[in-house]
């Protein structure tokens, strides 16, 4: 089996412990153990005390009976027995993708978004087709081309909602025509949903409330803040093909441990305290984004609406050069961004906003500076 290597993974694992000024990664500033522990009334003491106790086996092998019950409450039509424990949304996509397709199958990809999405469907044998997001539609791909993408064995369409690196999101109208059109073939709609908007307005579904086919993945890692807890799930209404999920589970991993199911069953516990922590973060560093967008001529970008990365544009840098200025950015003034050739995007970079306000500050005022440095 070949398959291409991931952009975005392999620019970090190089570069990401240089930075100074870290401005790159996707996740709203992760919390540390002690933050987590805050978040409970007696400080975590009786978490910590009833750990101590346990045995650290397998433990729960799909995730315990309270993770479970917490992921469903995300959901309206999934019960916790189809909620499967993985390691982090990255397990959760594999575990989809290596259950459901086959060689000769046809996958349409919103493109670009998580490398997962098309070069494991790719690897697996199938033809992929790309379904192009534009810039100026906001971001958005079109579903007329979608429409004419379609084949009588499309087996699935894969999604990331909100998108990385663009931070855009689908809202229910534009997901209820794919499902429409997915439903004319009996395709599956896998959606990646780490990035989960902070904005309750934004009209965000999760896809396994709107599709019985419909395959929601998500983890701990983005919107919650903790991706050293490696917790993700697969979410579906479908019992039977919860089933199968479990059959090729049991090929690829055992359980995700007992220390980070506890951790992160306590973290969800928590949602609205996290999430409300993490709307503040998203909310007063956007702002701080926009102002200097908005005051830096040599950059543009379509704001994210609540989602935690964002895609800045270069406007005087010569694409084939994007590599190069991030190199010699974070070499000169220790910013790290990820340049847009790394997801098929040249002339563009992801940038992280909700890092803490210092990192931002200080990181845009450098990348300002360089721009003006740097021999385009
Ligand atoms: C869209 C998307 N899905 C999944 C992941 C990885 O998530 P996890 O840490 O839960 O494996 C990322 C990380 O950047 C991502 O951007």
């Amino acid at each position: 089996m070949k398959i291409n290597g991931f952009g975005v993974e392999e620019w970090l694992n190089v570069w990401e412990k240089s930075a100074v000024y870290d401005i790159a990664q996707s996740t709203i500033s992760s919390m540390t153990l002690q933050e987590i522990l805050d978040l409970e009334a007696d400080k975590g003491q009786g978490f910590m005390s009833a750990l101590m106790q346990e045995k650290f086996n397998y433990g729960w092998i799909e995730g315990s009976p309270e993770f479970k019950k917490e992921v469903a409450k995300l959901y309206t039509d999934v019960p916790a027995e189809n909620i499967l424990a993985t390691n982090g949304a990255t397990g959760a996509n594999h575990l989809v993708l290596y259950s459901l397709i086959e060689p000769g199958d046809h996958v349409i990809a919103e493109y670009p978004s998580y490398q997962q999405l098309y070069d494991i469907p790719r690897s697996l044998g199938a033809e992929v087709d790309f379904w192009q997001i534009y810039e100026r539609e906001n971001w958005y791909p079109r579903l007329e081309e979608l429409r004419q993408m379609m084949r009588p064995n499309t087996k699935m369409i894969c999604l990331n909602n909100a998108n990385n690196p663009t931070g855009t999101t689908l809202n229910r109208a534009f997901l209820q025509e794919v499902v429409d059109l997915a439903k004319t073939v009996g395709a599956y709609v896998l959606v990646d949903e780490v990035y989960l908007p902070l904005d309750d307005s934004e009209d965000y579904v999760p896809i396994a409330d709107l599709y019985e086919k419909g395959i929601s993945t998500n983890s701990l890692s983005k919107t919650y803040s903790v991706p050293g807890v490696r917790l993700g799930w697969v979410a579906t209404q479908d019992e039977k093909l919860t089933d199968e999920f479990r059959k090729y589970r049991d090929y690829t991993m055992i359980c995700c441990g007992v220390f980070d199911d506890a951790l992160g069953t306590l973290v969800l516990k928590h949602r609205d305290k996290v999430l409300a922590r993490n709307k503040a973060i998203v909310n007063k560093n956007l702002e701080i984004l926009r102002e200097w967008v908005e005051n830096e001529p040599l950059v543009s970008m379509i704001y994210p609406k609540s989602v935690s990365t964002s895609f800045v544009k270069f406007e005087e840098l010569d694409p084939e050069k994007t590599e190069e200025f991030c190199i010699e950015l974070l070499k000169s003034k220790g910013v790290l961004l990820v340049p847009g050739n790394r997801f098929d995007l040249p002339g563009y970079a992801r940038l992280e906003y909700c890092t803490n306000e210092a990192t931002l500050r200080e990181g845009l005022a450098a990348l300002s500076q360089f721009l003006r440095e740097y021999d385009k």
